[in-house]
C-alpha cells in the first residue's frame, strides 16, 4: 500500500462502499482485499453509501438489492463484522444531520470545482444538488466516527481533500483551543494492483472488459478464453510479461505455482489455451470459500441482516456520542442557554 505514514494505535479506518454494479476482479484486487486486511489493523468502520447513491436516482428495487448484495459479498469476501463494523450508511442517519452542518464549514465555490459535479456538467447533463452536495456528506460520513484513515482510490483525493478542509474549518471555528476532528488522511489505495481486464486495458466497468468475481462458471470459462493473447506457435516459448493471461494467474497463484507456470511459458510447448484452462482453475480455487460463504449468505437472508443491524449499532453509538459533542460546539444546544 502506497501510504507514507503507517497506522497509529489510534487511528479509525472508516471508507464508504458504493452499492453499484457487480463488483470484480479490479474492485477486489484494487480495493476490497486491502479493506479487509486492514481490518487487522485498527478500528474499521465500513459503510454502504445508499445515501450517496441516490445521487443517481436508480430504481428503488435497484438501490434496495445492490445494498444487500454488496453486503453479501463483503462478508463472503472475508470482512470479519467481529472486527470491522459493516453496516448501511442510512442506518446512521445522523450522517446526514452532521452534513447540514459541514455545509456551513465549506465555500460553495470548493462545491462547484468538484470533479464529479464538474465532469456531469461538462458532459451536458444538469446534475442535481445532491451531486454537487456529494464530499460534503462524505465528509460527513469519515468524521461522524471520528475517521482519521480514508482508505480509497486515487480519484478520491479531492474528496478527501475537502474532508480535511472541513474539519480543519470546524476546528478553527468550533474547537480552537482543542482541535474536535482530526484532520483525514486518504490511504490511496489505486495501483496497488492493476488488474488487466479482458482486452488488456486496466479493468474497469467503464471500459466493459471486467470479470465479475462470483461470475457463473460458465461465463467465467467464456470469459477467459476469450482474452487476446500473442499468436506465438504451440512449440515457442511465450512471454509471460506480456500476457494478460499470464498477468491475471500472478494475482491469483501462490509463489511457487506462479514460478513454475513461468518455466511453462518459457519453455515452449505450453500454449495459452493451456495457460487459460490454469487461470480458470486458480480463480476457481482462490473465490471457492467465498463462493460457498456466498451461497450461504443468500440462503440465509435474516443473518446478512442480522450482522449488518449490530454493526450499525456500533456505528451509531459512535455517530450519536459526535453529535452530542457537535450540537453543543456549534450552539444546537438551546436548552443550555
Ligand atoms: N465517494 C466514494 C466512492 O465513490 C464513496 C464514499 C462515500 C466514501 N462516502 C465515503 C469513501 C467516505 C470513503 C469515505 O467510491
Amino acid at each position: 500500500m502506497s501510504d507514507p505514514q503507517p497506522l497509529k494505535s489510534t487511528d479509525i479506518i472508516s471508507s464508504g462502499v458504493k452499492p453499484t454494479g457487480i463488483l470484480h476482479y479490479g474492485n477486489y484486487f484494487g480495493a476490497i482485499r486491502q479493506y479487509i486486511e486492514l481490518q487487522d489493523a485498527g478500528e474499521a468502520f465500513y459503510f454502504i453509501v445508499d445515501y450517496h447513491a441516490l445521487t443517481m436516482t436508480p430504481p428503488p428495487a435497484e438501490l434496495r438489492a445492490n445494498t444487500f448484495r454488496i453486503a453479501v459479498d463483503f462478508l463472503a469476501l472475508g470482512l470479519d463484522p467481529d472486527k470491522a463494523s459493516l453496516f448501511v450508511q442510512s442506518d446512521v442517519p445522523e450522517v446526514t444531520e452532521l452534513a447540514w452542518i459541514f455545509s456551513n464549514c465549506l465555500a460553495a465555490g470548493d462545491l462547484e470545482r468538484g470533479v464529479s459535479y464538474k465532469d456531469a456538467k461538462q458532459r451536458g447533463q444538469t446534475p442535481n444538488a445532491g451531486l454537487l452536495n456529494y464530499p460534503i456528506l462524505q465528509a460527513a460520513d469519515i468524521l461522524i466516527y471520528r475517521g482519521s484513515v480514508v482508505p480509497v482510490g486515487k480519484d478520491q483525493s479531492q474528496n478527501i481533500e475537502i474532508a480535511t478542509r472541513i474539519a480543519n474549518r470546524f476546528n478553527h471555528r468550533y474547537s480552537a483551543d482543542e482541535p474536535y476532528f482530526v484532520p483525514p488522511r486518504g490511504w490511496i489505495l489505486e495501483d496497488v494492483a492493476v488488474v488487466p481486464g479482458l482486452d488488456g486495458q486496466k479493468m474497469s466497468k467503464s471500459y466493459d472488459n471486467t470479470i465479475a468475481i462470483f461470475e457463473e462458471p460458465e461465463v467465467l470459462r467464456k470469459k477467459v478464453m476469450s482474452i487476446p493473447t500473442a499468436s506465438t506457435p504451440l512449440a515457442e516459448p511465450m512471454d509471460p510479461d506480456n500476457d494478460h493471461v499470464f498477468g491475471l494467474i500472478s494475482l491469483v497463484g501462490d509463489d511457487e505455482t506462479v514460478a513454475s507456470i513461468r518455466e511453462s511459458y518459457l519453455k515452449g510447448g505450453f500454449g495459452f489455451k493451456r495457460a487459460k484452462e490454469t487461470l480458470i482453475e486458480l480463480l476457481e480455487g482462490y473465490f471457492g470459500e467465498a463462493r460457498e460463504r456466498r451461497k450461504e449468505l443468500m440462503a440465509n437472508p435474516e443473518v446478512v441482516r442480522d450482522v449488518m443491524a449490530a454493526g450499525a449499532e456500533k456505528a451509531r453509538a459512535r455517530a450519536t456520542e459526535t453529535m452530542r459533542d457537535v450540537r453543543e460546539l456549534v450552539g444546537l444546544d438551546w436548552r443550555n442557554a
